[in-house]
C-alpha cells in the first residue's frame, strides 16, 4: 500500500511543504526561503520570520501539491514540526496543519525537527554520497546547522541516545557570526566556505574545544579568538588576512566535529554515519569525516541538508507507522530535544 504524507515544516526562517511516498519518494520539495529578508539583520529576525510564514504558507503548500499532481484526497496524513525552533514560526506552521487536517478529515502526525534531520537520509534521490536505501542500525547522526549541534546515536526507528551537543553556539552559528566579523555577508556558511577556498587552513593557531571525555562541543572561544586577533590591527587588514582566516576558522570547526564523530562511532559501533543540518552542505566537513572515519559517511542534496519539508514527511512516515497522531490540543514545543 502506497502512503502519502503531506508534510509542513515552519520551525525557522524557511516556509517548507513536500509530498513523500513511503517515507522514501519525494513527489515535490517546496522551500520558500526568507534568508534574503534576514540577511539585512545578519540573522533570522523572529518576529519577521513569523510573519513571513503567514504570507507563504498557503502558497507553499498549494505548490507542493501541484507539483506532486496530487489532491487534499491523495493524501494519506500531514506530518507537521512542532519543535524545536522559533515559537512564532512555529505556531503558523502547527495552526495551519491543524485547521487543514480538520477540514480535509486528514490525520495530524507530530514531527520532532531534528528526527527530521535524521530521516532526511532515508529518502531516496539517488544522489551521490546518499544512502539510497541502504540504511542499517545503529547509526550515527551529526546535525550541524544554525541551531543546533547534535551528536545521536540511532539505535532503530524512534530509539535515540544523545551523545552529546553544544554547550554554547552551534556550528553554524558560529558560522554565522565569524562571517559577520569578517563582513563577508549572511548566511555565513556558504560565504566561509567560498573565502576560505584562497586561503591557508594553518594560518592562523585556532583553539579547538576538545572538552575531553565528552561528545559536547563549544564553538564560542573560537568566535573570540578571531575576535581578538582582528583586533589587534590598529591600521588596514591585508587582503590575505580574509581568506587565510575564513580557512583557519573553518579546519578548526570541522577538526572537532569529525575527531568527536570519528571517536563516537568506533566506541559504539555503528554502521555508518549520516551527516545533516546546514554546515553538513560543507565539502572540507564532508572530505574530512570520510577521510577521517573508516565507515560509509552518508551526505544529502544541499536542499535536504538544509531546512526542508520533505524530511518531516519522511519523519512523519515513521512516526504514523508507530501510530503516533496529534490531538487537537496539541501545542508547540520550541525546546524539544531527540533524546
Ligand atoms: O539547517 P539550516 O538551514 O537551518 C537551521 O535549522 O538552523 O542551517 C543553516 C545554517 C546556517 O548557519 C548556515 O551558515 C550554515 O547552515 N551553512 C553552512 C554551509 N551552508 C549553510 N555552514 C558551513 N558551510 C556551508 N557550506
Ligand atoms: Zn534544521
Amino acid at each position: 500500500m502506497t502512503l502519502r504524507i503531506l508534510g509542513i515544516e515552519t520551525s525557522c526562517d524557511e516556509t517548507a511543504a513536500a509530498v513523500v511516498e513511503n517515507g522514501t519518494t519525494i513527489l515535490s520539495n517546496v522551500v520558500a526561503s526568507q534568508a534574503d529578508l534576514h540577511a539585512q539583520y545578519g540573522g533570522v529576525f523572529p518576529e519577521l520570520a513569523s510573519r513571513m510564514h503567514v504570507e507563504a504558507i498557503i502558497p507553499t503548500v498549494d505548490q507542493a501539491l501541484a507539483g506532486a499532481h496530487v489532491d487534499w484526497d491523495d493524501l494519506d496524513a500531514i506530518a507537521i514540526t512542532y519543535g524545536p525552533g522559533l515559537p512564532g514560526s512555529l505556531l503558523v506552521g502547527l495552526n495551519y496543519a491543524k485547521g487543514a487536517a480538520l477540514a480535509k478529515g486528514l490525520p495530524l502526525v507530530p514531527v520532532n525537527h531534528l528526527e527530521g534531520h535524521f530521516y532526511a537520509h532515508w529518502l531516496h534521490t539517488g544522489a551521490e554520497g546518499s544512502a539510497n536505501g541502504s540504511l542499517r542500525f545503529p547509526l550515527l547522526v551529526l546535525i550541524v546547522s544554525g541551531g543546533h549541534t547534535e551528536l545521536i546515536l540511532a539505535h532503530d526507528h524512534g530509539q535515540y541516545e544523545r551523545l552529546g551537543g553544544t554547550l554554547d553556539d552551534a556550528a553554524g552559528e558560529a558560522f554565522d557570526k565569524v562571517a559577520r566579523l569578517l563582513k563577508l555577508g549572511y548566511p555565513g556558511g556558504p560565504a566561509i566556505e567560498l573565502a576560505a577556498r584562497n586561503g591557508e587552513p594553518t594560518a592562523f593557531d585556532l583553539p579547538r574545544a576538545w572538552l575531553p571525555g565528552s561528545y559536547d562541543f563549544s564553538f564560542s572561544g573560537l568566535k573570540t579568538a578571531v575576535l581578538r586577533i582582528l583586533q589587534k590591527y590598529t591600521g588596514p587588514v591585508p587582503r590575505s588576512f580574509y581568506p587565510n582566516m575564513a580557512a583557519s576558522f573553518q579546519a578548526a570547526v570541522v577538526d572537532v566535529l569529525v575527531e568527536k564523530t570519528a571517536r563516537a562511532a568506533e566506541e559504539f559501533g555503528v554502521n555508518a554515519i549520516l551527516l545533516s543540518g546546514g554546515v553538513s552542505a560543507n565539502t572540507s566537513l564532508r572530505e574530512a569525516a570520510r577521510a577521517g572515519v573508516p565507515l560509509p559517511v552518508y551526505t544529502l542534496q544541499k536542499i535536504l541538508c538544509t531546512d526542508n519539508a520533505a524530511m518531516i514527511a519522511a519523519a512523519g512516515y515513521y512516526r504514523y507507522q508507530a501510530g503516533d497522531r496529534a490531538d487537537w490540543d496539541l501545542d508547540i514545543d520550541p525546546g524539544l530535544q531527540l533524546a
